[in-house]
């Protein structure tokens, strides 16, 4: 077992308020801990923001592979990676979450023979038309330690045939740091600072390749969203990808015009903190937001046919409405009308994830005699 440092790989947005946590519960711990981004994201605000809101270090590498095809992404994070491993012999390295970077880093570990921690390990949508399905499920296959989030995760591993010894259930990172931020975010007033009442709008998130790339799901998703609009305003911090789209197709000009929609750059950590703690409710298709609003007690409509967080739905806040325009505008309406889903915070998502990931990683490492593959 190499004495080297303990890597944490981050590459996209929702990877770094995952990191957050981790870099500082390692150090509090006494390990040495460096966190690698591979530049999957790169704008200022999707990615240096995040470093700045939430105290990060600056990572100790930056590959700046950018954006690319799949392949390409990949690829490029792949020769990169396998350059600082040789280079840092880590002891362990530390992947988050289902992008492409994540999966990346896997392999090229495994194959140089270091240990890998996947922190949020085991979700399965059982969509393996979405990129992070596979990126998931290929991580977990390489991962020697498999840090899940809840029950159901351990369930899908172990269906898997995945060992039990392997897997430790550590809540859900990305709670812990919404807990340390919140007071800070509420310390903001972004909604104020939009003219909006607290209570009084809906913030929407939408990105994913199935939603925004197929002309009729992403036309049929804004004509429900500019019905709803009629009746609250809705707040678009918009992804650029989605940004793209929209300004090539008709009824995305009409929505990017329609009076209550409130398109607005990608926000940091704390200002969409501030927005969505005070929303009425969220509509999104990201995978972290529907955690994040069930955290905060606050509806959420999952615009997507399936969702690999179920215990947002059988505990949370979280209802998956899908891309059929009357359920989205029949669903919104029900919250409009005061009859939104209420929820609890499930096991585990209690702030102290990240302190149970360093003992996870800690007796690995100590009681480990070299790898296992799984
Ligand atoms: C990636 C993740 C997705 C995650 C999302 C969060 C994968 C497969 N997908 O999707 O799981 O929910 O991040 O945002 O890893 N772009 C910029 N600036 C940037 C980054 C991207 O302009 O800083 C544009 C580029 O045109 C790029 C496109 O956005 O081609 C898509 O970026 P990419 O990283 O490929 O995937 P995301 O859609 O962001």
């Amino acid at each position: 077992m190499s004495n080297g440092p303990i890597l944490t790989i981050v590459g996209a947005r929702p990877n770094f308020m995952k990191a957050a946590p981790v870099h500082v519960a390692f150090e509090r711990a006494g390990h040495h801990h460096e966190i690698i981004h591979t530049g999957q994201h790169y704008d200022d605000n999707m990615s240096k923001v995040f470093f700045d809101d939430l105290r990060m270090p600056k990572p100790s590498v930056y590959l700046g592979v950018g954006s690319g095809s799949h392949a390409v992404q990949t690829a490029n994070v792949m020769i990169g990676l396998e350059q600082v491993f040789l280079e840092k012999k880590p002891a362990m390295v530390n992947v988050v979450g289902d992008v492409n970077s994540t999966m990346a880093a896997a392999l090229v570990a495994s194959k140089l023979s270091i240990p890998v921690a996947h922190i949020e390990a085991g979700l399965r949508s059982r969509d393996w038309t979405m990129p992070e399905e596979v990126n998931r499920a290929v991580t977990d296959v390489l991962s020697d330690l498999l840090l899940t989030p809840s029950e159901d995760a351990d369930q899908n591993l172990i269906a898997e045939g995945k060992p039990r010894e392997r897997i430790v259930r550590v809540g859900n990172v990305m709670i812990d740091t919404l807990f340390m931020n919140l007071p800070a975010a509420k310390a903001r007033d972004v909604p104020g600072e939009m003219g909006l009442e607290h209570g009084g709008y809906a913030v929407l998130t939408m990105h994913r390749p199935s939603n925004v790339d197929v002309p009729d799901t992403f036309a049929r998703i804004l004509s429900a969203l500019l019905e709803i609009q009629q009746r609250i305003p809705i707040v678009f911090p918009i992804h650029p990808r989605t940004r793209k789209r929209m300004q090539e197709s008709d009824v995305g000009k009409r929505f990017e015009s329609a009076k209550n929609i409130r398109l607005t750059e990608p926000l940091g950590y704390l200002e969409f903190l501030s927005l969505t703690a005070r929303a009425k409710f969220v509509i999104t298709d990201s995978g972290g937001l529907q955690e994040e609003t069930t955290a905060l007690g606050m509806p959420c409509l999952t615009i997507r046919e399936n969702t690999g967080r179920p215990v947002t739905v059988d505990e949370g806040t979280n209802v998956v409405v899908g891309t059929d325009d009357e359920k989205i505008r029949s669903e919104a309406n029900k919250i409009l009308d005061g009859r939104g889903k209420s929820g609890r915070a499930p096991a585990l998502w209690d702030g102290k994830t990240s302190e149970r990931i360093v003992s996870a990683v800690a007796t690995f490492l100590a009681t480990s005699p070299g790898i296992r593959r799984l």
